[in-house]
């Protein structure tokens, strides 16, 4: 991914991220899915009273996508963002939700609102994800 595309992609998170509903903790994120056809699946943090059914950004973003038919191989890329000094990694439920539904190796960029990034892969953010394990003895 070029800088071009790459800024574009935290843009439209960043996007997203205005639509979040966070009465309760005020702490707005924002995610986009690049998919391979140059289309994009935003999301955002979603708070309930009953603080414990708040859906992250990430997952409001890839449940989006699964339900509107796309699959982890229609992925470019995904970027999380949040107006904070340095880039913040998702929360362990949705790790796990990312490694369900998106490949390995996929582009995810943590960014800030000031254009700070670190790129990373569900690879590196849940080694171990529940799942079936590779190379058993
Ligand atoms: N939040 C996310 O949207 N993504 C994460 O990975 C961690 C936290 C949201 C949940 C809640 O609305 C707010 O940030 C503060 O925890």
């Amino acid at each position: 991914m070029d800088a071009i595309q790459k800024n574009e992609l935290i843009e439209v998170a960043q996007k997203a991220r205005s639509f979040s509903y966070s009465p309760y903790s005020k702490f707005k994120v924002g995610a986009a899915i690049l998919l391979k056809d140059g289309s994009y699946i935003t999301g955002c943090n979603v708070e309930n009273v009953s603080y414990g059914l708040t859906n992250c950004a990430e997952r409001t973003a890839l449940f989006k996508m699964v339900s509107a038919g796309v699959t982890k191989d229609d992925v470019e890329a995904m970027c999380i963002i949040a107006d904070t000094e340095l880039p913040v990694s998702p929360c362990g439920a949705c790790r796990q939700v990312m490694a369900e539904l998106l490949n390995k190796d996929t582009l995810i960029v943590l960014a800030t609102t000031s254009k700070k990034f670190k790129d990373t892969t569900i690879e590196e953010l849940l080694p171990y994800a529940f799942e079936e394990i590779e190379n058993a003895d």
